[in-house]
């Protein structure tokens, strides 16, 4: 009865892993919200689905408190062990996406906005592993993935020249740095800790047409760039692959930032 927590999970990716995820009868799927109320698409989801494998919990990743429940409360169904967390919950659109870190208009916001994407992208995102390591040293399959992005490396940010989303940027940067950290304390114990980039992927809410609009217009200005750009794909293109990528990841990829085909993270955009 393979067990797997997903952190995000009211929309976007982490909705997706959670469908597929439970198609499978034998899984058993936590599916972590912040605020399980407003997550409609995902007990919407639950509700109708075949197999009663899904478990919802209420976890705010920014409370540590709330994610040693989260914990807690998996632990008591699991009889103490997880055998895969995915960490996909983020902060990532923001309205002052658009600033470079010199154009704020005043240190006072730009310190608030760096805060609030290091206290979830970061901080959060360790308290959910700290609360989760114990069940993952005890699972089987001992894998804690970590969802990066281009958009936090270095190559890249060089590569694309954009110095906007700097909150985000920075806050997935500094989580690599913190997955490394793991992957060095754990890697001798068997638990691998593994980045991903799942694509440019089509997340954004909003009425489809405008929404669609705006992946082209995007689209077509990174491959003005980047001719082999492949363009904005669908949640279920990314979380197939993703999943079959961290089927076959083992020890040895141990703080590896991957691609979902499985090539270098940091090959491409
Ligand atoms: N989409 C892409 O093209 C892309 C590309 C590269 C990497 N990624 C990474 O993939 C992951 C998922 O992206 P996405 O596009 O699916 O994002 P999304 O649609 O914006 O969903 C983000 C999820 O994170 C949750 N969340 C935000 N703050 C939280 C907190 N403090 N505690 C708990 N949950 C919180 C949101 O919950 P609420 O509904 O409550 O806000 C939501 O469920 C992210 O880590 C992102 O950085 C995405």
């Amino acid at each position: 009865m393979p067990s797997y927590v997903i952190t995000g999970t009211s929309r976007g990716l982490g909705l997706g892993f959670v469908k597929a995820l439970s198609l499978e009868p034998d899984n058993t799927v936590f599916a972590l919200a912040r605020n399980v109320v407003d997550a409609t698409q995902l007990s919407d989801f639950v509700k109708q689905h075949v197999h009663k494998n899904i478990h919802i919990i209420e976890a705010d990743n920014t409370h540590q408190k709330s994610m040693q429940n989260a914990a807690d409360e998996v632990s008591k169904h699991t009889g103490g062990k997880l055998d895969m967390l995915i960490n996909n919950a983020a902060l990532i659109h923001h309205e002052r996406d658009h600033l470079t870190l010199d154009s704020y208009p005043n240190p006072e916001l730009l310190e608030q906005d760096l805060n609030i994407f290091l206290r979830t992208n970061v901080l959060g995102t360790i308290h959910t592993i700290n609360a989760f390591l114990p069940l993952l040293l005890a699972g089987s399959m001992k894998k804690c993935i970590i969802l990066a992005s281009p958009l936090g490396t270095i190559k890249m940010t060089l590569a694309t020249n954009f110095a906007g989303a700097t909150g985000y940027g920075i806050s997935k940067a500094a989580m690599s740095l913190a997955t490394a950290k793991y992957a060095a304390r754990f890697r001798n114990e068997g638990l691998a800790f593994l980045l991903v980039n799942p694509g440019f992927v089509k997340t954004m809410p909003g009425p489809k047409d405008e929404v669609e609009k705006l992946y082209d217009f995007q689209t077509a200005n990174a491959r003005k760039k980047f001719p082999d750009f492949e363009g904005a794909i669908t949640v279920e293109d990314s979380v197939r692959d993703q999943l079959v990528l961290f089927d076959r990841v083992t020890i040895a990829n141990t703080g590896d930032f991957l691609n979902r085909d499985g090539t270098d993270g940091d090959s491409r955009l």
